[in-house]
């Protein structure tokens, strides 16, 4: 696949499961990786972003194989990563580069973390400069990827870290979380906005020293003293990669779909709630807890949208759903704006300017902010697109084409499998009922 040409669907409908939640796959991987013992993870999301990680723990030597969705990893201990013989490619992947960044910081190991041009152009100084606070010997060209680490004696332990972050990001927060794991007292880590927490909730399911405050309190990590625990866990599936189908079923008239098994930890449902306010007739039954994490079945039946406004905290708790929502936001009544985003201009692409250029291509009238977007609904038409290197553009093109009035065709789609390999056959499959 490279263009990928939809016109106009049939109703959604039937019940599926999707594969593992991406950022509990990046997590549970390393964190495997830094554990002792063997650790079995099932429905391991098997992806571009996730084997940039995999790949980066044979650079380390670290044993893993994957047995269809079930990983299994030999993990070496916080100091026991092996300094690599050339610079380690994180492809794609920003997960992958900060969050092995704060795991190498702390195990002291030397090594170059590099990655694709995309990765290349990503800001890293929002965890160089805590790091260095840190005394973590770390260097990066001018604030972006290749970062160097340097060695580090033994007996040089991190300096604790009391630190706020100017950005809600759990790249960041997780990066600083892991080094804090090799430092000489108490860190404690503050953000503006509740970016997602798994990294928290998995590493103190490990028997790691890390516990999340109140409000505004932050997250405080202790010197790991005694080796993580190995994992045994089954993965619940990826919210962002739900909230394609669920936008799709929104706005395909007369579906009905059943997503079962999704994470809906509360720093992830934005979308939802954002879905809900438009008046979307969404349904989140049996809400259980499975490996810490809340994981739900979520119906969506189509009805029709109305315009709404997100800002505020509701962005970071749908960082990666901009996309989705963009396109549920073309079929709403009125006009929908997005504020207080600017962050969405560091993701893969620069997605506010992005996004709005590739839905202008296909007819669309709609207002680009410095920190959103306004989008008038019902303006949405056809033609050609492109997704631009974003897998989440990709996928937005792509639902945008399924109740166009016109034929979408969106060029060079198939990077869409960094994040959702299955998006095209699962979609498929629910339009076969
Ligand atoms: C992620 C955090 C988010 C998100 C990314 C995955 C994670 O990035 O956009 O897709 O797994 O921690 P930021 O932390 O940079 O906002």
């Amino acid at each position: 696949m490279s263009d990928l040409s939809l016109s106009r669907s049939k109703p959604l409908s039937g019940e599926l499961r999707l594969p593992g939640d991406k950022s509990l796959s990046h997590r549970a991987s390393l964190f495997a990786a830094l554990a002792e013992g063997e650790s079995v993870i099932d429905c391991f999301l098997v992806s571009g972003v996730t084997r940039a990680m995999l790949n980066a723990l044979t650079a380390f030597q670290v044993p893993w194989r994957l047995e269809g969705e079930r990983l299994v990893v030999t993990g070496r201990g916080l100091r026991g990563f092996l300094p690599p013989a050339a610079p380690v490619n994180c492809g794609n992947s920003a997960t992958t580069l900060r969050l092995l960044a704060g795991a190498l910081a702390a195990s002291g190991t030397p090594c170059v973390l590099d990655g694709s041009a995309g990765l290349r152009r990503r800001p890293m100084d929002r965890i160089t400069q805590p790091l260095a606070a840190m005394r973590v010997p770390i260097t990066a060209a001018h604030a972006c990827a290749p970062l160097t680490l340097s060695a580090r004696a033994a007996d040089a332990p991190l300096a604790a870290l009391d630190y706020t972050s100017p950005v809600a990001s759990a790249q960041v927060k997780s990066c600083l979380i892991l080094a804090a794991l090799g430092a000489d007292g108490v860190s404690t880590l503050r953000e503006p906005g509740p970016s997602r927490d798994h990294t928290e909730r998995m590493l103190a399911a490990m028997g790691g020293p890390v516990s999340a405050g109140g409000p505004g309190e932050g997250v405080r990590v202790g010197p790991l003293t005694r080796p993580l625990a190995p994992l045994s866990v089954a993965l619940p599936g990826d919210i962002s990669s739900a909230a394609f189908l669920l936008v799709a079923a929104a706005i395909i008239p007369g579906s009905d779909i059943l997503v079962r098994d999704v994470g809906v930890n509360p720093t992830r449902v934005g979308l939802l709630e954002a879905l809900c306010r438009m008046g979307a007739d969404v349904t989140v039954g049996d809400v259980r807890t499975v490996a810490g994490e809340p994981v739900a079945d979520i119906r969506l039946v189509s009805s029709g949208l109305a315009a709404v406004r997100v800002g505020g905290d509701t962005v970071v708790r749908m960082i990666d759903e901009f996309p989705a929502f963009a396109v549920a936001a073309c079929f709403a009544d009125g006009v929908t704006e997005v504020r207080d985003a600017a962050e969405l201009r560091y993701k893969e692409t620069d997605r506010i300017s992005v996004l709005c250029r590739e839905l202008r291509k296909l007819g669309v009238k709609l207002d680009e902010h410095d920190d959103g977007f306004s989008i008038q609904g019902g303006t949405l038409n056809g033609g050609t697109c492109n997704a631009s290197g974003d897998h989440r553009l990709a996928m937005c093109l792509a639902l945008a084409g399924l109740a166009a009035p016109h034929k979408v065709t969106v060029q060079n789609a198939e990077i869409l499998s960094e994040s959702f390999p299955d998006f095209v056959p699962l979609l498929g499959a629910l339009t076969r009922g």
